[in-house]
């Protein structure tokens, strides 16, 4: 293929600002959207349809039909989280840019150039050896509601004999994976309320409750520094890895220091300390503090009480929890934790169930072979430390779901500098076009 082409093309897709946590860029997502049903009207798709909203469609499309052949889902996500902080990006995050063979943008890996790489891998195949079907949404970013009020209403938009799902990263350079656990998530607004307004602090200080003082009070009391997550009940489902699954664990191509010093780049790793690092990103909860709002945050000094602060914060969940149950342990604990003189309201903002993927469907055997044939090695079980809401509702109806991705771990999703490696998404193409032809040769699917 003409990688010159496959570059101009895919950095049109990257230069739409679709960030779907932004009511602003509405209008942005619904143009990658159409992005996204172009490309799969040029590959030969029949029954192309925006579903559900006019802002953030989910689009839905059916390739030419292969009488006899499997169906192949394809899902991903054409919306991206916000670029900020701007001023740390090498080069604009909207105007993607290569350097030594990366390309630098919001979405390059999470998750435009993985819905490229599915599409180019397509292209690539000629006559498609497998039905194929689209669920590419715009509201991943955000909790995916448009596409699970599609789900609900039609659930039979997932029916397939194999529902593939490439937004993850390989483990490590030169180790492609599929992933048994997703971490679920609950997203809230805690908003700590003291006084009916804003007070001088010279003329009340010392004798007037502060909103932020007490904000501050109730997240450092949520979490301690010894990473403990102090939510009553919150820890009574965890399951702890398997003993089969913490060896395992230990001859994977991750190394704790590696951790600390290349990827994190910090003085020290935090959190349970008795629990392997990897058990903390993978199978255990975590509570974090995004923001913290409210009082005086401008240029230049003020002398204010803040009569209320608001944080944002989430936890993520792992198999077993689920995130209603959650958000009420949650919900309770900060009631307890608030003194009698203060409110603390929370106010959910969106959510996703923990997924459990099974990975003994013959179709995984497929997905190894075409990794090991065109990478030279297969996959590695792992879990995962992310969050994709759908993949649940994805299996609902029995379809075995396959979590693969064309990222590495350097890519810095949500943050500056996001970037895909070029040779990843060159050797993606080759792999799924692979899978799809194994798959249409495969008798069930
Ligand atoms: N592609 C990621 C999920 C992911 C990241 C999986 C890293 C595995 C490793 C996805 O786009 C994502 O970021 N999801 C959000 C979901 C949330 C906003 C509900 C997440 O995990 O924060
Ligand atoms: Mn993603
Ligand atoms: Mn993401």
């Amino acid at each position: 293929m003409d990688h010159a082409r496959l570059l101009h093309e895919l950095t049109e897709f990257l230069r739409i600002p679709s960030i779907s946590t932004l009511p602003t860029h509405n209008a942005d997502c619904r143009r990658a959207a159409e992005w996204v049903a172009n490309d799969l009207r040029r590959l030969g798709c029949r029954d192309i349809q925006f579903l559900g909203s006019e802002s953030h469609p989910v689009v839905w499309a059916a390739g030419p039909e292969v009488p006899g052949a499997p169906t192949l889902l394809l899902y991903g996500h054409y919306d991206v989280q916000p670029p900020d902080p701007l001023n740390e990006w090498t080069t604009p995050p909207f105007e993607p840019t290569v350097r030594d063979g990366r390309l630098y943008a919001r979405g390059a890996a999470d998750d435009k150039g993985q819905v490229f790489c599915l599409l180019r891998a397509i292209e690539a195949g000629g006559p498609p050896p497998v039905n194929y079907r689209f669920l590419i949404e715009g509201e991943e970013e955000f909790g995916s509601k448009t596409l699970f009020e599609v789900l609900r209403r039609e659930p039979e938009r997932t029916q397939a004999d194999v529902a593939l799902v490439a937004d993850m990263a390989y483990l490590a350079p030169g180790w492609p994976a599929v992933y048994t656990t997703l971490r679920g998530m609950c997203y809230v607004e805690i908003t700590v309320r003291t006084a009916k307004s804003d007070l001088h602090s010279g003329e009340f200080g010392g004798a007037a409750p502060n909103a932020h003082e007490e904000l501050v009070r109730l997240l450092g009391r949520l979490k301690t520094p010894d990473g403990k997550i102090h939510v009553p009940g919150l820890y009574a489902t965890v399951q702890p890895p398997t003993k089969a699954e913490r060896a395992a664990w230990k001859r994977l191509p991750f190394r704790e220091r590696d951790f600390l010093k290349r990827r994190v780049q910090a003085k020290a790793l935090t959190g349970l300390k008795h629990r392997p690092v990897l058990e903390r990103l993978w199978a255990l909860p975590t509570f974090e503090i995004h923001g913290i709002m409210g009082g005086f945050t401008g240029v230049g000094a003020k002398t204010v009480i803040p009569a209320e602060a608001t944080a944002k914060v989430s936890l993520r969940l792992v198999p077993n929890q689920k995130m209603r149950t959650v958000e009420r342990q949650l919900r309770a604990a900060v009631k307890q934790l608030t003194p009698k003189y203060a409110t603390a309201t929370v106010r959910f903002l969106h959510g996703a169930d923990p997924a459990r993927i099974r990975i003994d469907h013959p179709a995984l055997a497929l997905l190894d072979r075409a990794f090991r044939d065109v990478v030279g090695r297969g996959t590695v079980p792992a879990r995962a430390g992310g969050s994709i809401p759908v993949v649940p509702a994805l299996g609902m109806n029995g379809t075995p779901v396959i979590l693969t991705g064309i990222g590495l771990p350097d890519d810095r999703l949500h943050a500056p500098d996001e970037k895909l490696d070029l040779q990843q998404l060159w050797d993606g193409i080759e792999v799924f076009k692979r899978f799809a032809e194994l798959l249409g040769e495969s008798k069930d699917g």
